[in-house]
């Protein structure tokens, strides 16, 4: 697809159909007028009667009439105009393509809310994200697709003035690259097993390096044996597939002393091991490599805009298959750090590769960690497939991470690492165990990963709800979701600007996770405030 900013009257531009946003509150904007006008009121009819409310998602197709260039107007519910944000645009530009696509208009022209208080490089941006990523198909396997996903070529975004369409393709260049990164790894992410092996996977990162000048490293089995790292092929040993440790790097500031390192889980599928998973949703285990899906494609996006920064990403890649050579609960492995692990349940495989992995990073030179992971089912029932878990020592890389997510509209949360919850990891027979029952399961996947990061500042994103999705919205079908590709991007290029300490400050997160906020964060407004009655 093309993605060209142009500045034309919505009435003027030559298309299949000509996408225009509907807000659900004051009143019509100027080209919802003009439309409305062209078409004798029937927009304001609706309005009234109530079957265009202009909510978010909401879309209605209409034929329009020889005042226009284009044939069809999609209407698309943007929500209330205080709530505009980027995040919306994304949703929007989405459901635009998808709508689109689905009714076989390869021309689509798409006007912008009026009055946003987005920068331009922004709306573009965000714009050009939510087309491609719905150009993302979620079947193909099918033999005949009845919903073509790619069937959009040129998307015109309609620039509200002649002198603003520079920024706005500049965005829409980013943009592109983004969508495309988001779009690599959800399809990393929706192939089946059999066709993502780890050194299916290894190769791709290599191909993705090749296209986009990254350096990419795959150890195999015998260099990692050499390095240690007894954990990690602890899980790969009852696999037939040989792991991959892939190491993508970017080195975008040879003068810097500071290198963030993404890691990645990939278990391209997730049996259980010994422990066994049951049947039910077991196939959804394919999609357990997700996090080293978005390590490798946030690498790729990272490449391609260059920031001045220098980042590392390991992707651990394993199969955890039980088999006469499979690793058995009670078995005691030993990290590449030396630590001595009883792996109580061989299901709790992530945290197992991970703790090598993050090792590497830290050996390869990484200052700042972070680990993205499906890693708990209790992550889903702590938060819901909406938002994703986020532990951290750190509270000023915690800070710069939601600062980088914030624009996207994914939602983190923290849960906290008080000290207390390290006793579920004390193991009566070696250093820790790798599982410490049910409760607070998250927590306890962190709390383990925690021993394998020193004193470095380190984020671990917990995504076992929210890296796919079980029904289509905005700029997402239904299926992997590419969470937290964006947020990576964006904190490679803060990372670069911003001076970060080198040691985690566990005392002030500490101070953070107990509720007094205010010692970190600066309040909004430090003035005393009056007590104000209930009755006034
Ligand atoms: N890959 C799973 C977690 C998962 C579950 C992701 C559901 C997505 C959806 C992980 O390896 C796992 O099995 N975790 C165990 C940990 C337990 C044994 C401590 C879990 O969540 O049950
Ligand atoms: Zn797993
Ligand atoms: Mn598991």
């Amino acid at each position: 697809m093309k993605i060209k900013a142009i500045y034309e009257k919505p009435e003027l531009v030559r298309a299949n159909a000509l996408a225009l946003p509907v807000s659900a509150d004051g009143g019509a904007s100027k080209s919802e007028q003009t439309v409305d006008r062209a078409l004798g009121g029937i927009i304001a009819e609706m309005r009234r009667s109530g079957e265009l409310k202009g909510r978010e998602g909401e879309e209605l197709t209409l034929t329009l009439n020889r005042k226009f260039q284009s044939k069809r107007v999609l209407l698309l519910g943007v929500g209330q105009r205080k709530n505009l944000s980027a995040a919306v645009l994304t949703k929007y530009a989405g459901l635009a393509v998808r709508t689109a696509s689905r009714r076989g208009f390869a021309k689509l022209a798409l006007a912008l809310p009026e009055q946003m208080d987005i920068p331009d490089i922004d709306v573009g941006e965000a714009v050009a994200t939510g087309a491609l990523m719905a150009t993302f198909d979620p079947a193909p396997y099918r033999s005949e697709s009845e919903s073509k996903t790619d069937l959009v070529t040129t998307l015109s975004v309609l620039a509200p003035a002649s002198a603003r369409t520079r920024a706005l393709q500049a965005g829409i260049e980013r943009g592109m690259i983004i969508g495309e990164a988001a779009n690599a790894a959800r399809e990393m992410v929706n192939l089946p097993a059999n066709e993502i092996t780890p050194t299916r996977l290894a190769e791709l990162a290599q191909q993705l390096g090749r296209q986009h000048g990254l350096k990419v490293d795959v150890l195999d089995r015998p260099q990692m044996e050499k390095l240690g790292m007894g954990s990690f092929l602890s899980v790969a040993a009852g696999s037939d597939e040989p792991p991959k440790l892939i190491v993508l790097e970017y080195k975008g500031d040879k003068r810097s002393a500071k290198t963030l390192g993404l890691v990645g889980k990939g278990i391209t599928f997730d049996t259980g091991g010994i422990s066994l998973k049951p049947a039910l949703d077991m196939d959804a285990m394919k999609g357990d490599m997700a996090g080293g899906a978005t390590v490798i494609a946030a690498l790729a996006a990272i490449a391609r805009l260059k920031p001045p920064v220098n980042v590392i990403g390991i992707v651990t890649a394993t199969e955890n298959m039980p088999s006469g050579k499979a690793t058995k609960p009670g078995d005691i492995v030993r990290a590449a750090n030396g630590k001595s692990i009883e792996i109580i349940n061989t299901d709790a495989e992530g945290r197992l590769v991970l703790a090598d992995g993050l090792l590497y990073a830290a050996k390869l030179g990484a200052t700042h960690l972070v680990d993205i992971a499906t890693l708990t089912g209790a992550a889903v029932i702590a938060l819901g497939k909406t938002t994703t878990g986020l532990m951290s020592n750190d509270r000023q890389l915690a800070d710069l991470f939601h600062e980088a997510a914030a624009p996207t509209g994914e939602r983190y949360w923290e849960l906290p690492l008080f000290p207390e919850y390290a006793e579920l990891l004390r193991s009566d027979i070696a250093d820790i165990k790798n599982s410490g029952g049910r409760a607070a399961g998250t927590i306890y996947g962190a709390m383990f990963l925690k021993e394998f990061v020193a004193d470095k500042p380190w984020i671990h994103l917990d995504i076992a709800g929210t890296s796919w999705t079980d029904k289509e919205s905005g700029h997402l079908s239904k299926g992997p979701t590419a969470v937290a590709l964006r947020p990576f991007v964006r904190l490679a290029e803060l990372f670069a600007t911003r001076d970060l300490h080198a040691q985690a400050d566990e005392a002030a997160q500490r101070r953070f996770a107990d509720g007094a906020l205010s010692s970190v964060l600066p309040m909004a407004d430090a003035s005393p405030r009056k007590p104000r009655s209930i009755h006034s």
